[in-house]
């Protein structure tokens, strides 16, 4: 077993570093403020191959594999997580389905713009009443022939505005349940497509989630993804890789607020010393760096098994699992390592910690992370 990192991965590593500190880093508290999506940020990710970081170069990737992945999201997520979200959806969600399982066509149409980073997409599941319960799809895409008629509303959709292409789920033929869905290719120039009201989140307030509406949508047989009925095992598949992305947010804000609490007690002074020097301190730092390193080694181990065509699945949730409920414990720590500086937004734990939160939900709850992992442990 080799621990080492090659030299592509850190070079990917201080890239991702490098524009986080310089690109995200400057506006980071203003775009949270005012609830601003990072378009010129996502931009320039999407110019430098962190949009496409695992897709082939034939199809506009950067041809990286999921270590790359996690390593780069882990480096933007310690600085901005409203930024990060847009990067993993747009890897895991929309681009790693599109290339698994898309036609030739629909690649050079959807998959190369999307991977080169010319626009970005996001992942349409959750309804109103189908969020963990995702086989209960209320939307639906009737077969009229030589096309599909798109009806339904989808809720909480990353990037719900700032998408030009969507991967929608919904019931083709409700008798058959689960075997009855499929996933397909919207774009939001189609007539009928209508982006809802924007949430306003307690954190990742720079990223745009809106709700979706299709009023008789009518959406080409050509792009529809995979076999008829094969929706609900692409969004299971396409889940699996999306939540090591996801923990690899939560990882990324855990030890950036835990390098936040490392600097912080060096030059913070109490009882005539830094505050590192007490043992209150110092213990909080010591759990917070187990915590941040299992997670790290969860999240890798993940991708490892992801590049090496393994099982995955619950090797991702628990990755997810853990690194989100680290994320929510060392952010909270990170706050009251800070004192009162930590509840004000200057010092930025106090948005790390409101970014954490939603690590533990979205992508599936934590709930819905053990029920995937003890599925897998009480199999027979
Ligand atoms: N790979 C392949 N197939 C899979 C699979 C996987 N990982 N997981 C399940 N399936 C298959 C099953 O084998 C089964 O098929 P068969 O009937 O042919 O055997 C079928 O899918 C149905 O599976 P289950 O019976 O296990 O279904 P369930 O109703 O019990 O649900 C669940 C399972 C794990 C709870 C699932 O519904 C789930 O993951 N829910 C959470 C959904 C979720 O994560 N939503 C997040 C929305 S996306 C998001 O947040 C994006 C964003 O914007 C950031």
């Amino acid at each position: 077993m080799n621990f080492q990192l090659s030299e592509e991965h850190e070079m990917i590593r201080q890239a991702a570093r490098d524009f986080a500190q310089t690109e995200l880093l400057p506006g980071v508290i203003e775009r949270d403020d005012k609830q601003e999506f990072p378009a010129e940020q996502v931009k320039k990710l999407g110019e430098l191959g962190f949009l496409g970081l695992m897709v082939d170069p034939k199809y506009g990737g950067a041809g990286m594999d999921s270590i790359a992945y996690v390593l780069a999201m882990e480096e933007i997520s310690k600085v901005d997580a409203s930024t990060s979200v847009v990067m993993s959806v747009n890897n895991s969600l929309v681009c790693w389905g599109l290339e698994t399982y898309g036609t030739e066509e629909q690649k050079q149409k959807y998959l190369v713009p999307l991977a080169s980073g010319q626009v970005h997409g996001a992942f349409c599941l959750s309804e109103p009443e189908a969020g963990s319960d995702a086989t209960s799809q209320r939307t639906t895409a009737i077969d009229m022939g030589d096309h599909y008629l798109l009806n339904g509303t989808k809720n909480w959709i990353t990037n719900g505005n700032s998408a030009s292409t969507y991967i929608v789920m919904a019931q083709t033929d409700v008798e058959k349940g689960h075997k009855g869905i499929n996933a397909f290719i919207v774009t939001k120039d189609m007539p009928g497509f209508q982006v809802g009201k924007k949430e306003d989140k307690m954190g990742i307030r720079g990223s745009d989630t809106h709700s979706i509406m299709f009023t008789d949508v009518k959406v080409p047989k050509e792009n529809r993804i995979g076999e008829d009925g094969f929706g609900f095992k692409f969004a299971m598949k396409t889940l699996a890789g999306g939540r090591i992305g996801i923990a690899a947010q939560a990882l990324g804000i855990a030890s950036g607020a835990f390098e936040r609490a490392v600097a912080y007690s060096k030059e913070r002074k109490a009882f005539g010393t830094e505050i590192k020097n007490h043992q209150a301190i110092a213990f909080k730092l010591a759990d917070m760096a187990t915590d941040v390193e299992t997670a790290r080694l969860l999240c890798l181990k993940a991708a490892w098994l992801k590049d090496n065509n393994l099982k995955h699945d619950s090797a991702s949730s628990m990755a997810k699992l853990f690194a989100s409920e680290a994320a929510m414990r060392i952010s909270t720590e990170a706050v009251q390592v800070h004192g009162g500086y930590g509840y004000v937004k200057e010092y930025h734990v106090e948005r790390l910690m409101r970014d954490a939160k939603i690590t533990q939900i979205y992508e599936g709850t934590s709930e819905i992370q053990r029920v995937v992992i003890a599925r897998d442990v009480i199999r027979d």
